[in-house]
């Protein structure tokens, strides 16, 4: 699917029009932390399917609906799940409602993700804010931003140097000390999945200087980054990468949504305490 920019705005003008509240900041909910938007006081929620051009998400663990609402009194939108690249669609589709988003007036995107550990100094369970991110698929021409560029939205050669927002990173360490949750902090690689990586991969992954790696977020990223806006990148440490060929551990979904689960209340507890901030 290429998207005019009419499409992005019929799905902003639906949610627009169905909604009072103008959040200025958004929140994606990763694999197996859909248990989040609990905390927020709903004032709308959108399946997917509902929204005009909306891909619609399959994959266990993302219900797949957006949730207009309050958290704490901040107006935010809640992004229930997310589509992947794996599942089929185009990086286009995948990033789809980034710019529909930007056109509802949201200037601030939190990106959480389940990822796989890389650094040896983490651990399951580990929270760690996103510094910067290693886009493989990127580095070899699968970008949203591929095929002619739109203006409206940002210049044709994004600068990515910056594309996680110095401010909101100084933020999320500020209120994680005041909660006393432990934040790490790393490099984000972005794969295309849905095979996990071979041992030889995870050892090259890190020897590239990735801390964490995962099946999402870079595109979203890369997107927003385009089309202005502020992004916070937050995750989950779901599970060790195996790096070693005959080690006895496997990856498995059951287990990055089995992780999640636990690390919800501190991620939750943790944005919260963000979106009040910026609101
Ligand atoms: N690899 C890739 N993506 C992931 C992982 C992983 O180990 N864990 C959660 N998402």
């Amino acid at each position: 699917m290429t998207y005019t920019f009419e499409m992005y705005q019929e799905a902003a003008q639906y949610i627009l029009e169905r909604t009072t509240l103008r959040p200025k900041v958004a929140i994606t909910l990763g694999s197996g932390l859909a248990p989040l938007a609990e905390a927020v006081q709903a004032e709308q929620v959108f399946p997917y399917a509902d929204i005009p051009h909306f891909p619609r998400a399959t994959v266990e663990g993302h219900p797949g609906r957006m949730i207009v609402g309050t958290l704490e009194g901040t107006p935010v939108v809640v992004m229930q799940g997310r589509v992947h690249f794996y599942e089929g669609y185009t990086l286009q589709e995948v990033t789809f409602y980034v710019r529909v988003l930007k056109l509802m007036g949201v200037e601030t995107l939190i990106l959480t993700n389940a990822a796989g550990g890389l650094n040896k100094a983490f651990h399951v369970g580990d929270l760690m804010l996103i510094e910067d991110h290693i886009n493989l698929p990127g580095l070899v021409g699968h970008s949203p931003l591929w095929g002619p560029n739109d203006e409206r939205f940002g210049p044709r050669f994004p600068p990515m140097n910056r594309a996680y927002t110095r401010a909101l990173r100084e933020l999320a360490f500020q209120v994680a000390r005041e909660l006393d949750v432990d934040l790490r902090r790393g490099v984000y690689v972005g794969l295309g999945g849905p095979a996990f990586e071979t041992p030889a991969e995870v050892r090259m992954l890190r020897a590239l200087g990735g801390d964490a790696v995962g099946m999402s977020t870079v595109h979203e990223t890369v997107v927003a980054v385009h089309a202005g806006m502020q992004v916070l990148g937050i995750s989950t440490i779901t599970n060790i990468a195996v790096d070693r060929v005959d080690a006895a551990e496997e990856a498995s979904h059951e287990e990055v949504l089995e992780a999640g689960k636990k690390v919800a209340p501190r991620l939750a507890a943790l944005i919260q305490g963000i979106v009040q901030r910026i609101g």
